[in-house]
């Protein structure tokens, strides 16, 4: 199986990169009922390969320029052949020491090479989306003086949340399980580069103030999903303070870049913030899951999260970290260890030199797409995703624009060479072209925009 992995990673360029199977087409194939008796692994595994493989879309295929990327390695996967390998459950520190005291370490690690405060502390969650749960119940906790974990909601509480419309629908997800109520959740508007408008939040504020709410959170993105726009995390931090607001900053994708110097510019200001996510299964060669949560203050996250049955005392509480405590999960696999094997095997520089190819594909991409005249990019390309769209000669309507779009991605996915997603940008049907696959070079670059060329001379306009 270890040399069919191998092959696989060397040959995954060749497969169809989107799965090309209909609904139902796996499920099907499989038996309704278990087995009763034992079944040799070596037909499990020609069943692997027969029926689940045609059913995979292959997130790690170069030609896969699809969402954010969930990258991967090869010290990623070696790290993680072990972590399953020793089944630890990494609850507490007692449970495995090595992973509480490694993943201390491999976090802290991380907010040097990206150049958080130092006095901030790590803790590696399953996502993106539970690092952002854990800030928004964090911040409602202290907001209340921790009384809604005690006392559930009064009446008492009108809590506000702020963002922009162009934040990731896992704040919406954080606001109703905090039972926050989505109306509490306010959209904030955009300038023309897709960024938070901090006059507009300032505004929103003041008014919620004055209508008796309590804003209670700010969640500022550096690099939205739909076109990796920045949001003034300086600007907006300053009015979080002055109105005493928790800000959260969600970098899940673009944190990677903040590994090289000239994009420490997006942090100024970090000082000021609460918390900070970013994925190092998205763009930074750990495979999923590896979501790294950093908090100023690990007072109001434990405060938050912390139980204590009897099952679970033990004489080191308090002299180490138990990350049972900061976070929902109690169970907890040990992350730390892929991504300790891919900071030290690629280290500081080769993770460095690897993202800056992929920025420099993405703005080689980017000009493809200028000098063509039949395409057009609709956002500024920061890091290494393109959005455009293709408007061809004659065709002015929005909607029959849209709908040709719409029709230009499903024919290049359906060809199985290139995988692309789509947004919508100020009412635009958007392709988004996403470079940050590990082993994606210029030849596929090519390949792909080739690809999306031909398949748009073919559509019938
Ligand atoms: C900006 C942003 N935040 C959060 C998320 C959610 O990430 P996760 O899948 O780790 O929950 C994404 C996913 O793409 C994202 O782009």
């Amino acid at each position: 199986m270890v040399d069919w992995m191998a092959d696989y990673l060397d040959t995954v360029e060749k497969l169809p990169v989107k799965s090309q199977v209909e609904p139902h087409q796996i499920y099907n194939q499989l038996p309704l009922s278990p087995p009763e008796k034992s079944e040799s692994m070596e037909t499990i595994f020609e069943d692997f390969k027969r029926i689940i493989l045609p059913g995979i879309t292959h997130w790690q295929s170069p030609n896969f320029f699809a969402y954010f990327p969930a990258n991967n390695s090869y010290p990623s996967i070696l790290g993680e052949m072990l972590t399953a390998a020793l089944g630890s459950q990494c609850m507490i520190w007692e449970t495995s020491p090595a992973a509480a005291e490694l993943e201390e370490i491999t976090m802290n690690w991380l907010k040097q090479m990206i150049g958080l405060p130092l006095q901030w502390e790590g803790v590696i969650q399953d996502s993106a989306s539970s690092s952002t749960l854990a800030a928004i119940l964090s911040a409602r906790e202290k907001a209340s003086g921790f009384s809604i974990n005690d006392q559930g909601f009064t009446s008492k509480e009108k809590f506000r949340i702020y963002c922009s419309t162009e934040t990731h629908s896992s704040v919406d997800k954080a606001v109703k399980i905090a039972g926050l109520g989505k109306s509490n959740l306010r959209k904030i508007g955009v300038d023309k580069t897709f960024a938070l408008n901090p006059d507009a939040l300032e505004q929103a504020i003041v008014q919620d103030l004055s209508d008796g709410y309590t804003p209670m959170c700010v969640v500022a993105t550096l690099g939205t999903t739909s076109s990796t726009a920045i949001d003034p995390v300086e600007k907006i931090a300053v009015i979080c303070n002055k109105f005493n607001i928790w800000l959260h900053v969600d970098a899940a994708y673009a944190g990677t870049a903040l590994l090289l110097p000239e994009y420490r510019w997006m942090i100024n200001g970090i000082e000021k913030a609460d918390s900070f996510v970013f994925n190092p299964h998205k763009w930074m060669f750990t495979n999923f899951d590896c979501s790294a949560y950093f908090v100023k203050d690990k007072e109001p996250l434990l405060r938050t999260f912390e139980i204590l049955p009897e099952y679970l005392k033990t004489s080191t509480r308090g002299k180490v970290n138990d990350y049972r405590d900061w976070g929902v999960q109690l169970g907890r696999r040990f992350r730390a260890l892929k991504l300790w094997f891919v900071i030290r095997n690629f280290g500081i520089e080769g993770l460095q030199e690897k993202i800056r190819e992929h920025i420099d594909l993405g703005r080689y991409f980017e000009q493809l797409v200028q000098h063509h005249t039949e395409f057009e990019v609709l956002a500024p390309v920061t890091f290494s995703l393109v959005c455009f769209r293709f408007i061809p000669e004659g065709v002015n309507e929005l909607d029959r624009i849209n709908a040709l779009n719409e029709k230009l991605l499903k024919n290049i996915n359906n060809t199985g060479k290139a995988y692309l997603t789509h947004t919508r940008l100020a009412g635009k049907y958007t392709l988004r072209m996403v470079i940050g696959q590990t082993n994606v070079a210029r030849e596929h670059v090519d390949a792909a925009w080739m690809l999306i060329c031909e398949t748009a001379k073919g559509l019938d306009i």
